[in-house]
């Protein structure tokens, strides 16, 4: 038995989950993995009627799930931050999900934006420490609303944190069997990202089975674009790892595609597309579920079900190579449409049609 959470929140959010729901459903009735699902009104409509972003009684409440399913928060109406702060980071750091595993992973040559760059050269995993850096919320105003206005805010790196990340990166490293790149700004941030360094190079010599290297942020999407094959596993803070995960996303054909795991294995974690709520395509039915999908196959794969993990990833390759995919990929499916082309296809896969 497991308990999923389901938190749709804004936007396509709400549309992409579906989707996602619709496949664990499937799975859960044939392979009969005892999963029960229950929705939460997280996101905008709560807080514009209510005030409310995350209440303690559903922060308690979803201390008692195996796992939260969540589309995206973010709307027009609401000023940029309180949701996503107030709820999508709120949950992150409530439940210390210091692990932000997002696999880059292109699926087919013709989805690539890199001449000469295929599905053999682009296929890496970032995993982004989740709890700390710049996304502390350490900061504030001085003489706010003057014109000698200065804001602040403070990157954090403690070496328990640290240390947390670089070790679950290096085990990643070692299972996989992948090079482990870490990335940093240590020539500017001689405090923050030397500490990340010193710890680095200090777990290095714990896994001296595992090759290792080194990029400046910066010199990093330079080589994401120019060699991603040289990477395998990359570890990396915070703030550098949403954004070389954009980036990572338009690597592997677009932001629909781009999946997260918010993960700690002794609390409670949480799935999502890397992709936020898309206020410029929703409620038209457009939006492309399949990171939603690739969510979706994580938390089977968290609860234990790697076999049928693997049949989603294969099932999704399938929907891609068919081009039975939304309109961003070229496709004349709806959203609705390749979540139930994908229930099809998993259907084929076990054999009956
Ligand atoms: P976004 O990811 O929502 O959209 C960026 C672009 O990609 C848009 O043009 C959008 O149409 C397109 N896109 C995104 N997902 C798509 C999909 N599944 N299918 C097809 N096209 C897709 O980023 P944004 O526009 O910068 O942010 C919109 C809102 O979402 C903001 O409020 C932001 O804070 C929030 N956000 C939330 C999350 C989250 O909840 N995890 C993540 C990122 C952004
Ligand atoms: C992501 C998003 C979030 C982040 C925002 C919405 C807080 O961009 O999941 O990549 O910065 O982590
Ligand atoms: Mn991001």
């Amino acid at each position: 038995m497991a308990k999923i959470a389901v938190i749709p929140g804004d936007g396509i959010g709400k549309e992409v989950v579906n989707e996602g729901v619709k496949v664990l459903e499937y799975l859960n009735s044939t392979y009969e993995l005892g999963l029960s699902f229950k929705e939460f009104d997280l996101g905008a409509a709560r807080y514009l009627k209510y005030g409310e972003l995350v209440p303690d009684n559903v922060l308690n409440e979803l201390e008692t799930f195996d796992a939260i399913f969540l589309g995206a928060v973010g709307d027009p109406a609401v000023e940029p931050g309180i949701l996503e702060k107030g709820i999508l980071l709120k949950l992150r750091f409530y439940f210390d999900q210091y692990v932000n595993l997002r696999p880059v992973k292109l699926y087919n040559d013709r989805f690539s934006p890199l001449k000469g760059k295929g599905v053999d050269e682009i296929n890496f995993t970032v995993v982004r420490e989740n709890t700390e850096g710049l996304y502390a919320g350490i900061g504030g105003f001085l003489k706010k609303d003057t014109p000698d206005e200065i804001a602040t805010q403070e990157m954090i790196a403690s070496r328990k944190g640290v240390d947390r990340i670089l070790k679950y990166a290096f085990e990643y490293a070692r299972k996989t069997g992948g090079k482990l790149t870490v990335s940093d700004k240590s020539n500017v941030l001689t405090y923050a990202h030397n500490l990340w360094q010193r710890a680095f190079k200090a777990m290095a010599q714990e896994y001296s089975d595992v090759e290792t290297n080194h990029y400046l942020i910066d010199a990093i999407t330079m080589k994401m674009v120019r060699n991603p094959e040289i990477f395998d596993v990359i570890v990396t803070c915070n703030l550098f790892g949403d954004i070389i995960t954009d980036l990572g996303a338009e690597l592997q054909g677009g932001m629909g595609l781009a999946v997260s795991g918010n993960i700690n294995p002794d609390t409670v974690s949480m799935f999502e597309p890397v992709h936020g709520s898309a206020p410029d395509i929703a409620g038209q039915n457009i939006a492309n579920p399949l990171a939603t999908i690739l969510a979706a196959g994580m938390i089977v794969e968290y609860l234990g079900h790697e076999e049928l993990s693997a049949m989603v990833d294969q099932a999704v390759q399938s929907s891609i190579d068919n081009n039975k995919v939304t309109p961003d990929m070229g496709g004349e499916l709806s959203t609705s449409e390749v979540g139930n082309h994908l229930v099809k296809v998993l259907k084929e896969l076990k054999g009956d049609k």
